[in-house]
């Protein structure tokens, strides 16, 4: 992921009220290979209830590019958010966290924005999330839809999930519904696939 402004700085709050220590000067940029170490404990210490899928660290590093991370000023890890692509039909907003100390500061936000930047660079207008915090997405533009309509999440995630029966998520989709799917087994029309090679092929001699 590189093509949104490497650093967006994130404005300080303005309450007043809150006793959690301040964000104030904190940014969001591109996730490197040295991040993902606080990426996987963040993610993780909140995918044990399910608010967030769990991921390995391989997974991480392997993905570390679809990160963005949200540090303080003086460079504390304070969260992270993830776009997975796709394909140019539809992109999702994944893993996406801020540290319980620096919630309610605009961390989140700022996280949320540069994803949707990103997808915006690469064309992709149509960004999906599962989540059990709709109201959070719906100030960014993202509605509930039929998770129907999104097959190429189903397939990814939902049916090796172990919560695919008992699954208290909803669906939100920001821009179109996406018209095609790229995963699954019935992608691509029968006479597309790759014919298998029955007859025998002769072995060319050398000249
Ligand atoms: C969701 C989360 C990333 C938001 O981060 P944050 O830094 O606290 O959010 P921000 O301070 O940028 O808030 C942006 C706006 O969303 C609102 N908001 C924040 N969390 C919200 C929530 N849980 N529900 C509804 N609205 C929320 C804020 O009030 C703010 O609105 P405003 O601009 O009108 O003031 C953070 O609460 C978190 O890490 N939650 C646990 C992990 C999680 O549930 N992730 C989503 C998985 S799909």
């Amino acid at each position: 992921m590189s093509t949104f402004s490497p650093v967006i700085p994130i404005s300080d709050s303005t309450s007043t009220t809150s006793s959690r220590p301040r964000v104030g000067g904190a940014c969001v940029r591109q996730a490197k290979l040295q991040d993902a170490v606080h990426i996987f404990e963040l993610v993780n210490s909140l995918s044990g209830d399910g608010t967030l899928l769990r991921r390995s660290y391989s997974e991480i590093c392997e993905n570390v590019r679809d990160f963005v991370i949200a540090e303080s000023e003086a460079g504390v890890f304070l969260g992270c958010g993830a776009l997975h692509l796709y394909g140019p039909h539809l992109a999702e907003v994944r893993s996406i966290v801020v540290k319980p100390e620096a919630k309610g500061q605009g961390a989140g936000g700022k996280l949320l924005r540069a994803l949707l930047e990103e997808a915006e660079a690469q064309g992709v207008v149509s960004v999906c999330l599962f989540t059990r915090i709709a109201d959070f997405f719906f100030h960014f533009g993202f509605r509930i839809a039929d998770r129907t309509t999104l097959p190429d999440k189903i397939y990814k995630d939902c049916q090796t999930c172990p919560r695919l029966y008992a699954c208290d998520e909803v669906a939100m989709v920001r821009g179109p519904l996406p018209k095609i799917a790229v995963l699954g087994p019935t992608k691509f029309p029968q006479q597309e696939l790759v014919k298998l090679q029955t007859s025998v092929v002769p072995l060319q001699t050398k000249a």
